[in-house]
């Protein structure tokens, strides 16, 4: 049966290859057989500040780069949340039903004030903007990394007290995660999950690094004192991260990968980590290069946010009908 699906990435920066194996691949794969939205959500990206061209040029980058990394605007919905106005509208109504308790227990929104001398309440309240993304397409099913898990249960609470006290309205959306590389880690420090907006540069790899510079950043990856190459994230973090992205990137299981390395070092599992890495990049850089600067891609968009228009009006219209605020 064909299902909806709905996700988003922010153009908080370029991608790295987290976002590519945690999320962007599975896209390429649902819109096969599915009604797929893919948004770039540059409306979450403001919730931390911005630099207002930097924000635009990688709005841009990131709609090429879905396009370079094999969706097909035939296939799927691509489109800007900004160009979309029923995205905030919904999220300001969904507020309304969501409490701050609940609020208060997401672990990114823990994480991201830490690092904020500022926090601004969209940060707060970033969980509505996503329910509202999610819920405003009915959408069956949500295709995200691990980091996404709670923000996904928090949107199918919501949309599921709206139901109870509205009636019928929301589809109760589930989580799709990928079987490998669903949490893709720092190369600096593989506690930690591997993010665009890092400031340490080297703790990424994004979609546009040059072969050069993602075998510089996998050769300075942290692994640790010990020569064994084996999968294990409590105590061998580092390596175990290494072996995620290799399996990942070369579609095998991570103990396919652990049978690959038995009796190599760690110089021979980063040289393997990057060749896999670039090629899997290389051919998106290409199609990128292409894209970029081309009207095809306004093109792209223009039409991804008529068809987003018509569905996301529809739904924010019955919302508001049935919460009174129609005439
Ligand atoms: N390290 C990761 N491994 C696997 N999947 C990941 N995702 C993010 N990081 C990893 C998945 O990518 C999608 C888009 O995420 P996002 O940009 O909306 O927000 P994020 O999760 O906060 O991603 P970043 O890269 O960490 O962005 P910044 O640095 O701005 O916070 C989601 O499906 C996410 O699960």
């Amino acid at each position: 049966m064909v299902k909806v699906i709905f996700s988003g990435i922010q153009p908080s920066g370029i991608p790295t290859i987290g976002n590519y194996l945690g999320a962007i691949r599975q896209f390429v794969e649902l819109q096969e057989d599915n009604e797929c939205y893919f948004c770039v959500v540059n409306q979450h990206a403001i919730t931390v500040p911005q630099d207002p061209k930097e924000l635009r040029e990688n709005t841009r980058s990131l709609a090429a780069l879905y396009v370079a990394s094999g969706l097909d605007p035939n296939k799927a919905t691509l489109f800007i949340q900004s160009e979309v106005p029923a995205h905030t509208e919904l999220s300001w109504l969904i507020q309304t039903f969501t409490y701050m308790g609940e609020l208060e227990r997401m672990t990114q929104f823990k994480d991201k004030a830490e690092k904020q001398s500022a926090v601004s309440s969209a940060l707060f309240t970033y969980p509505t903007l996503m329910a509202a993304d999610i819920l405003l397409y009915n959408a069956d099913i949500v295709p995200v990394g691990e980091d996404q898990k709670q923000h996904i249960e928090l949107t199918r609470d919501v949309a599921q007290r709206f139901n109870n006290r509205y009636g019928e309205t929301f589809v109760i959306p589930d989580i799709q995660l990928p079987k490998v590389g669903a949490r893709i880690m720092s190369l600096q420090d593989p506690t930690k999950k591997m993010s665009k907006s890092d400031e340490n540069q080297r703790a990424f790899i994004s979609m546009l690094d040059s072969p050069k510079q993602i075998e510089k950043k996998i050769k300075s990856a942290v692994t640790d004192s010990d020569m064994e190459i084996r999968y294990d994230k409590e105590n061998k973090p580092g390596v175990s991260n290494l072996l995620a992205i290799y399996a990942s990137c070369t579609n095998q299981t991570v103990a396919d990968a652990e049978k690959h390395f038995q009796g190599k070092g760690y110089g021979d599992l980063k040289k393997e980590v990057a060749e896999a890495v670039i090629s899997v990049i290389e051919p998106i850089q290409q199609r990128y290069e292409k894209l970029i600067n081309s009207n095809e891609l306004d093109d792209i968009l223009d039409e991804g946010a008529k068809k987003a228009n018509e569905v996301a009006e529809k739904t924010l219209h019955k919302v508001k009908k049935k919460m009174g605020l129609i005439r």
